[in-house]
């Protein structure tokens, strides 16, 4: 299934409507968005010199991991039309747009040696087309189609990554920084390695125990490569604001016997991905860290399955945030698992490794999205 923070955001906006319909009111500063990401608004796979990335490779060669065999070769052709959804953009009233930049549209190699003209220029004019009509776009730097000739080399759990994308995103901040002051560096890495390493989202490989760890912590270590180089380079002048966007899922005990467990399950899913970065110490949240160390010692591996941070890592990683951004989706319940149940509703990553069942309550509306 295709995932993605831009259906949430029209879901936000058509929810709007039905406070507004009960005299409920915004306040005048809350600002109105829609967003979208590269693959799935662009088309144009294979215009220009673009470069091939996971989400080309993976619908092309497996059609049948999304529905109906769609994939986003042609999309909304918004590589040809963006004149026109700038312009819907205005009909709507949007305040902001965010979308997303295609590392290999913009650096067909994926490596900063060669940037392509045609993609510079693509986003150029949208940048400026959307600023001519007051509208300010919001960049998200990565929104899950990494270069297919990284994720050949291992992808978000090889080391060398975080240095590939500091490169590719002191590109974007060099030709956009001077118009964009709001920046994602990277959209939910809980997809890209939780949901992406478990079949479930591109690089759509099967290694829950290890890879997801290890993307876990480069990707991490890739944003804040990214915050560092901005905050150097680029802020004196510039001052934007950049932050990582989070996937939010809320869970609640299913008794009070089960509020423990559900901070776990918390730390488990929000605190992976934000507490290195918005903690006051920094580093993995420390229940979920000792919890992985002892279950993998417990297993015989000679290693702890989610890898340490260094020292040096952590002040790296440690504060690099302007703010919180956060793509809430559901909730659920949390209870602990009996011996031998079946693993309860989606979205059940972790459950598996911390022993847990999740369950819906009766009480809750099932919105659209809800799967
Ligand atoms: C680009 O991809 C389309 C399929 O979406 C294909 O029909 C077309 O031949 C390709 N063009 C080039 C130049 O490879």
């Amino acid at each position: 299934m295709i995932y993605n923070s831009a259906l949430v955001l029209s879901i936000l906006i058509s929810g709007s409507w039905c406070l507004v319909t009960k005299d409920l009111k915004f306040p005048e500063w809350f600002k109105f968005g829609a967003a979208s990401a590269a693959y799935q608004v662009e088309g144009a796979w294979n215009v220009s010199d673009k470069g091939e990335n996971i989400w080309d490779r993976l619908l092309h060669k497996r059609p049948e991991v999304a529905v109906g065999g769609a994939n986003g070769d042609v999309a909304c052709d918004s590589y040809h039309l963006w004149r026109r959804d700038i312009e819907m953009a205005e009909e709507l009233g949007l305040d902001v747009y965010r979308f997303s930049i295609s590392w290999t549209r913009l650096l067909p190699n994926g490596f900063a040696n060669y940037i392509s003209e045609d993609g510079k220029r693509y986003y150029n004019n949208l940048i400026d087309g959307l600023l001519e009509k007051g509208i300010e776009p919001v960049v998200t730097i990565y929104h899950f189609d990494l270069p297919q000739i990284f994720q050949d080399l291992g992808g978000w759990a090889n080391p060398l990554i975080s240095d590939w994308f500091a490169d590719y995103a002191r590109v974007v901040f060099t030709l956009y920084a001077d118009r964009v002051k709001t920046w994602i560096t990277i959209n939910e890495p809980f997809a890209t390695c939780d949901m992406g390493y478990d079949l479930q989202h591109g690089p759509y490989i099967s290694d829950k125990k290890i890879g997801k760890y290890l993307c876990n912590k480069y990707s991490l270590i890739s944003h804040a490569k990214a915050y560092r180089i901005y905050d150097e380079e680029f802020r004196p002048k510039y001052k934007g604001k950049l932050s990582l966007a989070q996937i939010f899922i809320w869970y609640d005990p299913a008794t009070p016997e089960d509020a423990e467990l559900t901070d776990l399950m918390l730390e488990y899913w929000e605190g992976r991905y934000s507490y290195p970065i918005f903690s006051k110490e920094g580093g993995w949240p420390p229940n979920i860290e000792k919890y992985l160390a002892d279950k993998a010692k417990k297993e015989g591996y000679p290693y702890p399955r989610l890898p340490p941070f260094t020292a040096e890592e952590i002040e790296l990683v440690r504060g690099t945030h302007d703010y919180y951004a956060l793509n809430h989706y559901s909730s659920r319940l949390i209870r602990k698992a009996r011996p031998g149940e079946k693993i309860g509703v989606y979205p059940y990553f972790g459950a598996e490794e911390l022993g847990v069942q999740i369950e819906n309550d009766p009480s809750f509306e099932i919105a659209g999205l809800d799967c």
